[in-house]
């Protein structure tokens, strides 16, 4: 059979595909429209399900908006005359209302073109929509995201950028599609690091108000001389940490307010960085302190840790290196000390138990891939994640400097995330100046702000998150590209748009005409908003919503540049039309910015 799903944004079919007959079924996760709520009832064209493609957007109107290549490569498999199967194909498609025509092509190439008052519809229903006519989603997950997660002992600094704002944003798409998000901030609270720094906080008899947020680093860095060079120091700081682990009411205090004022830093930089993770999302390392040897207990009776030399490891069939080696997870040392993986299985155990979770995803850096490979396996071989759990490690790469190596100061020390976003906000500041003196001073903050922020985020949000990407301030903050300010600025020409012609955006409703070719481009690439959201939803990866926004302003820009919409001679019908396709394109692009934690501006 064929049965084409719709992934449709201009009726309410469920973007979930339905459950499959055992039949030869095709899926066509596209945003086609369709009167039928979604699918098209079935036909025979004797293609193996195994050779069904998704179509393809063309790009190119001459191709049609639509093209199916499946023919092809059916045909080499089946030793048939492609456009046979091509039109064998056609013929069982029905797709009345959704394309006002089929072609086959070349050698059998299905071009589909979609009807033009079909499109203007699905525009209407958009700007009607006070969710841009995406439905949440039918089958809603509780979903686990852990994302951040710095280690507290010292400031946050440029590596902690990438999971914080990659997490955030797929945070928001989920939680946006109706997902049930529930955010984890896990922050490393606990280790030996902390003995001396209480030890710190306590020789400089410094009380917890004096100890300033800006100073951490500093703090750091001094206690951490003071242990090299002061041998009775760090033989107190080796005792507070066994102290500490004992619950010492003294050290736990001295601890206590040492993470608070580090968190109370993290926290600051959240607001700045706009990143939607509240104080109530942290749950530290520390929290699982108490659960941590009944993690090793229970992997000891399921029979999965082996001892080594007083240390307990988990070895597995499938974690081995290419050779066959063996790659164990150690989950206790030989002294009785936990280790950073204890702590994840335990976090991992609390999500599906407390938390419900029926999805897992870990925003955290490719170099630690082999580790969350071993807590995966050894949580599921421990029978804690049941089979329908997804567990993902969406990992990332680096961020570069301009010399393509790991970004540093210039004297080679790490880049402190809060110096970082301020000279954002300060190079915003000056472009800001030059480009509109004639904003108010306060006028001037804000959208320096919005542009700063929003030009370091989306510099790393719109590369592909699995790459290494170099560091590039001028890049960035061009208003010409794929960048923030290229898209906030499309968003305020827009908004001014409204302002000269006196309406409001969101109130702004009708049918466009679509009679010009950059009108009906810029209808179908405003519809493909929710099969992009839906994509990010399910792969994590947020430049394909960058890429898709980029499109759509420069869809925007072309359709700008030949249709005139306040211009004297534009009747009122098409200029209705035409307003109602620039309120769209603006309402789509800040939801989609504000879906990757970037703000918009209605003046630049
Ligand atoms: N604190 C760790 C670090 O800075 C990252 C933690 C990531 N999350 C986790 N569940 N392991 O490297």
């Amino acid at each position: 059979y064929f049965f084409l799903f719709f992934f449709c944004p201009f009726c309410s079919a469920s973007p979930q595909p339905p459950p499959r007959p055992p039949h030869i079924i095709i899926y066509l996760f596209f945003p086609l429209f369709c009167a039928s709520g979604g699918a098209v009832p079935p036909a025979t064209a004797g293609v193996p399900e195994a050779l069904f493609q998704v179509p393809q957007w063309t790009g190119r109107p001459q191709f049609g908006d639509l093209q199916l290549n499946v023919a092809l490569a059916a045909a080499k498999a089946m030793g048939r005359n492609p456009r046979e199967i091509a039109q064998s194909i056609v013929e069982h498609l029905d797709l009345a209302g959704l394309a006002e025509k089929v072609e086959i092509a070349g050698p059998g190439f299905i071009n589909i073109f979609l009807d033009s008052h079909g499109l203007a519809d699905a525009i209407r229903r958009m700007q009607e929509s006070t969710r841009l006519d995406l439905d949440a989603v039918t089958a809603p997950q509780r979903v686990v995201i852990d994302y951040s997660s710095p280690n507290l002992a010292k400031e946050m600094h440029v590596g902690h950028l990438r999971s914080t704002i990659i997490g955030d944003a797929v945070a928001r798409v989920l939680e946006f599609l109706g997902h049930q998000v529930v955010r984890q901030n896990h922050v490393g609270d606990w280790g030996t690091q902390f003995g001396m720094l209480i030890a710190e906080l306590e020789a400089g008899g410094v009380n917890s108000a004096a100890l300033q947020l800006a100073d951490l680093e500093g703090f750091y860095r001094q206690a951490k001389a003071h242990f090299d060079a002061d041998a009775e120091f760090a033989e107190r700081a080796r005792q507070y940490v066994v102290m500490l682990q004992a619950g010492d009411a003294k050290c736990l205090a001295l601890w206590q307010t040492f993470i608070g004022l580090s968190l109370q830093h993290a926290d600051e930089i959240y607001r700045k960085l706009h990143v939607s993770l509240q104080p109530a999302d942290t749950r530290g390392e520390s929290a699982y302190n108490d659960d941590l040897p009944q993690v090793v207990a229970e992997l000891e009776a399921a029979g999965l840790a082996r001892q080594d030399q007083g240390a307990r490891l988990v070895y597995l069939d499938e974690l081995v290196d290419g050779e066959g080696n063996p790659l164990p997870l150690m989950i206790q040392k030989g002294d009785g000390g936990y280790l950073y993986g204890t702590t994840d299985l335990a976090a991992l155990r609390y999500r599906i138990r407390q938390l419900r979770a029926e999805r897992c995803l870990y925003f955290i850096d490719a170099r630690q891939s082999l580790h969350m490979q071993q807590v995966f396996a050894t949580a599921r071989a421990a029978g804690w994640v049941p089979a329908q759990v997804e567990l993902l490690h969406c990992a990332f790469g680096t961020m570069l400097g301009e010399d393509g190596k790991p970004f540093k100061t210039r004297a080679g020390g790490t880049v402190k995330l809060v110096d970082l976003l301020d000279e954002a906000v300060n190079r915003a500041a000056r472009l800001v100046a030059e480009k509109n003196p004639d904003l108010s001073g306060q006028e001037q903050a804000e959208v320096a702000e919005a542009v700063g922020i929003g030009a370091i985020k989306y510099a790393d949000l719109s590369r592909t998150r699995t790459n290494d990407y170099s560091f590039d301030w001028n890049q960035m903050l061009s208003f010409e590209g794929n960048t923030a300010p290229y898209l906030q600025y499309a968003y305020a020409r827009i908004a001014s748009l409204f302002r000269r012609a006196e309406a409001s955006m969101d109130a702004c409703e009708g049918q466009p005409e679509l009679r010009h070719e950059s009108e009906r481009q810029l209808a179908i690439q405003l519809l493909r908003f929710r099969e992009v959201v839906h994509q990010v939803g399910l792969r994590g990866y947020p430049h394909e919503l960058c890429n898709y926004l980029f499109q759509l302003a420069s869809c925007f820009m072309s359709f700008y540049e030949h249709c005139p919409v306040l211009q004297p001679g534009v009747e009122p019908a098409e200029r209705t039309g035409r307003l109602v396709l620039a309120a769209a394109t603006a309402r789509v692009l800040g939801k989609g910015l504000d879906l990757l934690g970037i703000r918009t501006l209605e003046r630049m």
